[in-house]
């Protein structure tokens, strides 16, 4: 009986229980046997499985995080300890890595070096994955920072006061973009942005004051800045404060950092949706032999292949998808350039 193993790693993003549901049960329907790796790469090179039986991942589709558990694994990085996680898997057919960046870089060396299949599914809330329009995760991430952001408005308003929310995006300010839309932010700070605190200082401050001037007296400020931004949240909120009642003609400012609320939470329909569609093809990428590939959601690279079970999904090379999430990191790629462009035009508009 063929068997096929999977594994989730790095940060959890909500809809990775989708995958493994979904590969899971295509699976069995095919005769496969489907063993869960728990702990990520940790458990890998312990030796740590768990059998997918029905029972196992039943409803798990519902729930966020991953029911096998995750791990960012330093000793995964090392020759060593992958040679002792590929000695968990002789007879293994095929692993299916769900993760970002990091975890399919793991996945490709592994494969390579022990000559184990590997078929990945990208998942991470900070969309920073190339060759895939959406990672899992990010909807759900998105809409946890609009209710969020709706409910300090509230507060806000009540206050007339202006708010600085950091959320989370290591590398990448997609969430931070995405939710300033979403949220009719007045403004939006992230990383790829490049701009000095000085910059960044001269910029709010001018939005505050154009925010409560007499003329234009708005209800609540709302600013959102990425994670990654150099600057740290809590020093930016000072300096503002100390200009705020010469901007504002004393108003407040307040700053929360999102953090791991952005993470958590049961994942949306759409999450579980291409969640689910994504772990059905990446069986069936396995059963046709397919090997050092990653599952891409719309993806519009011209690398990427159709996956014929599935029109909105497309196979990429490992390889070839490191590289482009290389450039969409350190901000070639056009995908980023689009972002940032975007943006940067809309960027006049919302502090309006
Ligand atoms: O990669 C997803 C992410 O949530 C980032 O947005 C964040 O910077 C990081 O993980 C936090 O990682 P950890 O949970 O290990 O602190």
């Amino acid at each position: 009986m063929p068997i096929l193993s999977i594994l989730t790693s790095g940060g959890d993003a909500p809809g990775m229980n989708a995958v493994i549901r979904a590969a899971a049960k295509t699976a069995s329907a095919h005769g496969w046997r489907v063993i869960g790796v728990e702990d990520g790469y940790n458990g890998l090179i312990e030796g740590c499985f768990v059998d997918l039986t029905p029972a196992f991942i039943d409803d798990i589709d519902r729930e966020g995080g991953t029911v096998l558990r995750s791990a960012r694994s330093a000793k995964f990085r090392t020759v060593e300890g992958r040679a002792q996680a590929a000695r968990h898997l002789t007879g293994v057919d095929c692993l299916l890595v769900i993760g970002g960046n990091g975890s399919l870089t793991g996945a490709k060396i592994f494969g390579k070096e022990h000559g184990i299949r590997v078929v990945g599914v990208p998942a991470s809330i900070d969309n920073d994955i190339a060759c895939t329009s959406m990672s899992i995760g990010v909807d759900t991430a998105l809409n946890t920072i609009v209710e969020a952001c709706d409910r300090i408005c509230d507060t806000a308003r009540s206050h007339r006061r202006a708010f600085l929310v950091e959320v989370m995006g290591r590398e990448c300010g997609y969430l931070a973009m995405a939710s300033a839309i979403a949220c009719s932010a007045d403004a939006v700070l992230f990383r790829e942005q490049g701009k000095s605190e000085e910059q960044l200082i001269t910029e709010l401050r001018g939005v505050i004051r154009h925010s409560y001037s007499a003329t234009r007296m708005k209800k609540r400020v709302l600013i959102i800045k990425a994670e990654g931004v150099e600057v740290s949240t809590a020093s930016l909120a000072a300096k503002l404060e100390e200009t705020m009642q010469e901007d504002s003609g004393g108003a407040t400012l307040r700053y929360t950092i999102l953090g791991h609320v952005v993470r958590g939470g049961r994942p949306s329909s759409f999450d579980r949706i291409i969640g689910s569609r994504l772990g059905y093809a990446a069986f069936h990428a396995a059963l046709n032999g397919l090997d050092q590939i990653m599952l891409g959601w719309r993806s519009e690279d011209p690398v990427s292949q159709p996956s014929h079970v599935d029109r909105n999904i497309q196979y990429v090379p490992l390889e070839h998808m490191l590289s482009e999430t290389q450039r969409m990191l350190d901000g070639t790629h056009p995908v980023t350039r689009a972002r940032i462009d975007m943006i940067t035009k809309v960027q006049g508009v919302l502090p309006l």
